[in-house]
């Protein structure tokens, strides 16, 4: 296994294997966040009923969120995996590269900029949404723990959250793009009978996660999903306030 981490082959497997388990995570998590339009009713929105659900999972067998805390030790592996991979194999190539042909000149190098340049940024995007909804540390919105659908309905009645969304999700479509033909591409699954309906499908695949997740701020930002009930702890303060 190390000897093959250590070929370029190597690399390049892993860079694709773990590209289609991150693929895979976001399809879960687009169609998972589709849930919140449903809206704010019943006892409690469906998409909050869903993220309780997603912590039971594997209960009693595991404790309570431990398969969740399996699926987070993939994704961070397999994006530490991921990141690796792509840097190794970029510096491999630099070196690689005779000293008269600089970086512009060799085909597909600007695809790569853009791979490189999307990827950082999406990096980071990830880092501030983890902090925003998963830990609640940029509570720039009112904030409650495992209140989901109250979370997101506050952050995107804010145009800048909203746009800071769009913009994640254009990138990770530009990304996805290029993405998915490199790692067919990799495993080796292209032929030239079958390239086009590959491009397409790859398109396809791209277009149905960004619209599935900006789907979500759009709607709640327009208006058509409705407000949430506040949560108990803010009623008591209301009423708190009323009575003090
Ligand atoms: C409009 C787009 C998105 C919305 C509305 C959204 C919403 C959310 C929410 C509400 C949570 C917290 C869930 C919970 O507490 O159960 C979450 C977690 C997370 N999201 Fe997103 N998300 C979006 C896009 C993305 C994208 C594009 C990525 C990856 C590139 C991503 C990666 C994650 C990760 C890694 C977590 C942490 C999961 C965990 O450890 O529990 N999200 N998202």
């Amino acid at each position: 296994m190390v000897e093959f981490w250590r070929s370029t082959i190597g690399k390049k497997t892993f860079v694709a294997v773990t590209g289609t388990i991150l693929v895979g995570y976001l399809i879960l998590h687009m169609v998972g966040n589709l849930n919140s339009l449903f809206g704010p009713t019943g006892a409690e929105p469906r998409v909050d009923w869903y993220a309780g659900w997603l912590r039971e999972l594997g209960e009693p067998l595991l404790p309570f969120a431990g398969a969740l805390w399996i699926v987070r030790a993939i994704l961070l592996g397999s994006v530490i995996i991921h990141i690796t991979g792509v840097v190794q194999l970029r510096f491999r190539n630099r070196d690689a590269r005779p000293a008269r042909y600089p970086a512009r000149k060799i085909g597909r190098s600007w695809e790569s900029g853009v791979m490189m340049t999307s990827g950082i940024l999406l990096a980071a995007f990830i880092v501030f949404h983890i902090l925003q909804f998963t830990t609640l540390t940029v509570d720039v919105t009112p904030l409650h723990h495992e209140q989901v659908y109250f979370n997101l309905y506050n952050a995107f009645q804010e145009w800048y959250f909203v746009a800071i969304y769009l913009v994640a999700l254009i990138l990770i479509g530009v990304h996805l793009r290029h993405g998915i033909w490199s790692l067919v591409q990799t495993l080796g699954l292209d032929s030239p009978a079958r390239n086009r309906g590959i491009r397409y499908g790859a398109t396809t695949l791209t277009l149905v996660i960004v619209v599935g997740f900006a789907l979500v701020p759009i709607l709640f930002w327009t208006g058509l999903l409705d407000a949430p009930e506040p949560p108990a702890a803010t009623i008591t303060a209301i009423a708190g306030g009323l009575t003090g």
